[in-house]
């Protein structure tokens, strides 16, 4: 196995010539390059191998994930994912949220497939070189969005694949990362970006008006105290910037009180905070279109989902598409599409006690699961499917 940097092009920088594939950006993909240097290092490294300045930063990057307070991720729900993938020697299979590979790994071990792991975090797919190495081409790893994931399939010469899975949200690693800014538990940047680029938390908070928090926060967070939230942001940010997640949560615990046994205030704040600068749900919708573009007949789509918003998303989509929304009969007749999935979940499967004992972060998962039937794939606007919010972009561009 070869894992090498290639100095002289700080966009393709890591790459396995004879086995798998470790990929970052491809020429002429600019949105998904590598960062620069001191982005990719402040970020835990991209690069490996040798007695290098990356290799260094790699290291940094695994002893933080495998040190004290830090735990590795535990896949949610592995069991019924393999289940529900259908697996079948020789398939093509995306795990459009590679996070620490656990469900990469469960699908190889599973089956003689192959995998394309996906994540949009430089740290994630640095870290999984490995786990290309040792899957001996059998997995293709890239930094990339997953909502261009037909796109990414078609680069690496699949016009087809037979299952799609995806495990939404943050992982362990990333929460458990202070410099990353996800968790009012470390305090740390309020940075919160799962990508390379973009605005940052810290950017929303300080250029967002009162109302466009608010209505983040309500929608994004389901708070019910947004208004006052909004509202303590704007006062303290007038006295000082709100540069880290520990001011950030001493603001919200202000207005928003808890009793003991409660989650913390802020859970709901930096939920929605998150889901905006990733635009989480506008590229679970893309996904989920992107899915049903390139799964084949009888491929399966399987994703787990942590909070109500995602899973309403999944079930409207599937509802949608599998012909099973119930139309009025006062309604006049239209014509429906052919349906292109049918529903292997009437209802999501959810972990059992054991697994939430084991792993609590398991306690809000959903999984649903579908099957791509024949009809061809609809070519329609997902943004019915999400909140009415401005884009993240107009909020930034704000004096
Ligand atoms: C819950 S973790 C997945 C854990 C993984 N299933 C495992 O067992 O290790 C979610 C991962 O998806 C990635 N992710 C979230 N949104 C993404 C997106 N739009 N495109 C690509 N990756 C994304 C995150 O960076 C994170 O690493």
């Amino acid at each position: 196995m070869s894992i090498y940097a290639t100095p002289d092009d700080g966009r393709k920088w890591l790459k396995d010539k004879t086995y798998g594939r470790l990929e970052q950006g491809m020429p002429g993909n600019a949105g998904r390059r590598c960062a620069k240097l001191h982005d990719a290092k402040r970020r835990g490294g991209c690069r490996t191998g040798g007695d290098s300045g990356w290799g260094r930063a790699m290291m940094a990057a695994r002893q933080r994930l495998t040190g004290p307070g830090s735990a590795r991720h535990v896949p949610v729900l592995a069991g019924p994912v393999l289940e529900q993938l259908n697996l079948r020697d020789g398939g093509i299979y995306i795990d459009g949220t590679f996070g620490a590979g656990g469900y990469s790994r469960a699908i190889l071990n599973a089956a003689d497939t192959q995998v394309i792991g996906i994540d949009r975090d430089q740290s994630a797919v640095a870290l999984g070189a490995d786990f290309v190495a040792a899957a001996e081409g059998r997995l293709t790893l890239v930094e990339e969005r997953f909502s261009s994931l037909d796109q990414v399939a078609r680069r690496f010469g699949h016009e087809q694949v037979d299952g799609v899975v995806l495990d939404l949200g943050v992982s362990s690693m990333q929460l458990d990362q202070a410099e990353r800014g996800f968790s009012f538990r470390h305090d740390g940047p309020l940075d919160m970006r799962m990508g390379a680029d973009g605005p940052s938390a810290a950017d929303v908070v300080a250029r967002a008006s009162e109302r466009e928090l608010a209505d983040m926060i309500f929608q994004l967070g389901e708070e019910r105290r947004s208004r006052a939230v909004a509202r303590a942001i704007v006062a303290a940010r007038t006295d000082a910037p709100i540069r880290t997640t520990a001011a950030l949560a001493d603001i919200v615990a202000r207005v928003v009180r808890s009793r003991p046994g409660d989650i913390h205030p802020a859970t709901r704040t930096f939920q929605a905070l998150r889901i905006f600068v990733n635009d989480e749900l506008g590229e679970l919708a893309e996904a989920l279109a992107a899915a049903e573009r390139i799964l084949k007949p009888s491929g399966r789509l399987v994703v787990v989902t942590f909070h109500s918003l995602e899973d309403r998303i999944v079930k409207t989509f599937l509802a949608e598409r599998s012909g099973t929304v119930g139309v009025s009969r006062h309604l006049p007749d239209v014509e429906t599409p052919a349906p292109t999935f049918r529903l292997m979940t009437r209802r999501p499967i959810a972990p059992d006690d054991a697994e939430i004992a084991a792993n609590p972060r398991a306690r809000s998962a959903k999984l649903r699961a579908a099957e791509r039937l024949d009809a061809p794939s609809r070519d329609s606007d997902m943004a019915g499917l999400l909140p009415r919010l401005p884009l993240l972009a107009a909020v930034v561009r704000q004096p």
